[in-house]
């Protein structure tokens, strides 16, 4: 196949139409960049929506993934293996508590499932949610999710669910009681347009939660794995969550996903409570436990901050945008124009890669190890696209 036509006739002919078509068929991709099948280079500042943490085919990253599909693949979960067990050991390290055990699965929506089933364990089934926010696709998760219009079509979803607005202390205080099991929410909402909570919320949320005896669940899928230049999102707040769920960056591309329990929290599964077949591959785990060595090594927590903030000063500067929120690598320039779909198209067309996460945002996501001269490069061909828009 050497045209982005016949790739996407065949989509169009054998896969389903959820995702709408694509655009553009890619077919390799090195670091920041990637290549279609027709050649074109572009720089991929989406990231796999969050989810290639150190880019196209890290030759670390590529070797640590054969080495360990010459030794074992895939084992179930009757037997302990080598990676399973170092990634656990090093996510409860990264929690700072020794008390977090750990439940491997393939995705973020299967993470924040197996955060429901918890919660239920706790005897209580309320639960408060935020407006905006994204779980998932699945039931459990779809349910969680904020977002009407993804839900409208599935209903009835699972009961006993509020939503109460982003950022809000006081909606939430009114909305949890000694009968909610818990309240989740992402630290920054990724695709509800990459929205900051004003700062101390989440300190006083698990003040509140600790009152009244709510699990805190952070889902700490977009942002975590250090793209906010913190290990999970929540860190800076100075909390410690009784749930975290991660996926995307966590496998550096491979599925693998992870919901963390703490203290008491870290108790309620028993044996038979539940499972996945693919939770905790040794393959995904051997690129989780690379990546994070990775991210350790070459110091790219503190990179991600300062790169971020050169985005940001460079990008709030521009008089076409009305402001650059966001934290660390995960950043929404929202449009004074309302349309980011048409930038993100333009963006392409000139050689990036990056989405309109909501009509006004265009969210960037780029790989943590992005370099500078990478970032000067996208800073010239974004100025330009919004300039000639
Ligand atoms: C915060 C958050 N949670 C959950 C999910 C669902 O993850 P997955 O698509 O891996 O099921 C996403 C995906 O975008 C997400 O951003």
């Amino acid at each position: 196949m050497n045209s982005n036509s016949e790739a996407i006739a065949q989509w169009n002919l054998a896969i389903q139409s959820n995702y709408g078509s694509p655009t553009i068929a890619l077919s390799n991709g090195q670091g920041v960049e990637v290549w279609d099948v027709e050649g074109k280079r572009y720089l991929d500042f989406l990231g796999g929506i969050a989810t290639n943490i150190l880019g196209h085919a890290h030759p670390e990253l590529v070797e640590a993934i054969s080495q360990q599909a010459k030794t074992l693949n895939h084992v179930s979960n009757f037997y302990a293996h080598p990676q399973v067990l170092k990634l656990a050991l090093k996510l409860q390290d990264l929690t700072g508590d020794s008390t977090a055990r750990v439940f491997f699965c393939n995705s973020g929506a299967e993470a924040n499932e197996a955060a429901f089933k918890l919660s239920r364990l706790t005897g209580r089934n309320r639960i408060v949610a935020t407006s905006g926010a994204f779980h998932g696709r699945t039931m459990g998760a779809l349910s969680l999710t904020g977002q009407e219009s993804k839900k409208r079509a599935f209903k009835p979803l699972l009961k006993k669910i509020t939503h109460v607005p982003f950022g809000d202390i006081s909606a939430a205080k009114k909305a949890i009681t000694k009968r909610t099991a818990m309240f989740i929410l992402e630290p920054i909402q990724g695709e509800n347009g990459v929205v900051v909570p004003p700062v101390g919320y989440l300190a006083a949320l698990r003040d509140h939660t600790y009152k009244t005896g709510t699990l805190l669940v952070v889902d700490a899928v977009q942002t975590g794995m250090g793209r906010t230049s913190t290990w999970f999102g929540y860190e800076s707040e100075g909390i410690t969550p009784d749930v975290i769920t991660l996926a995307k960056g966590l496998g550096g591309g491979l599925p693998l996903g992870a919901m963390i329990a703490l203290g008491s929290a870290a108790q309620l599964f028993q044996a038979g409570s539940h499972g996945t077949t693919f939770g905790g591959n040794p393959i995904a785990c051997a690129a989780a436990n690379k990546v994070i060595e990775i991210i350790e090594r070459d110091g790219l927590l503190a990179e991600v901050g300062r790169k971020g903030m050169m985005i940001k000063q460079a990008l709030s500067e521009l008089s076409q945008v009305q402001e650059v929120r966001g934290s660390g690598l995960l950043l929404g320039v929202v449009l004074k124009s309302k349309d980011a779909k048409v930038v993100a198209a333009a963006l392409m067309q000139e050689g990036v890669l990056a989405n309109a996460a909501t009509g006004e945002v265009i969210r960037l996501a780029p790989a943590l190890n992005v370099s500078d001269q990478q970032i000067a490069q996208f800073l010239e061909i974004f100025s330009k696209v919004v300039k000639n828009g």
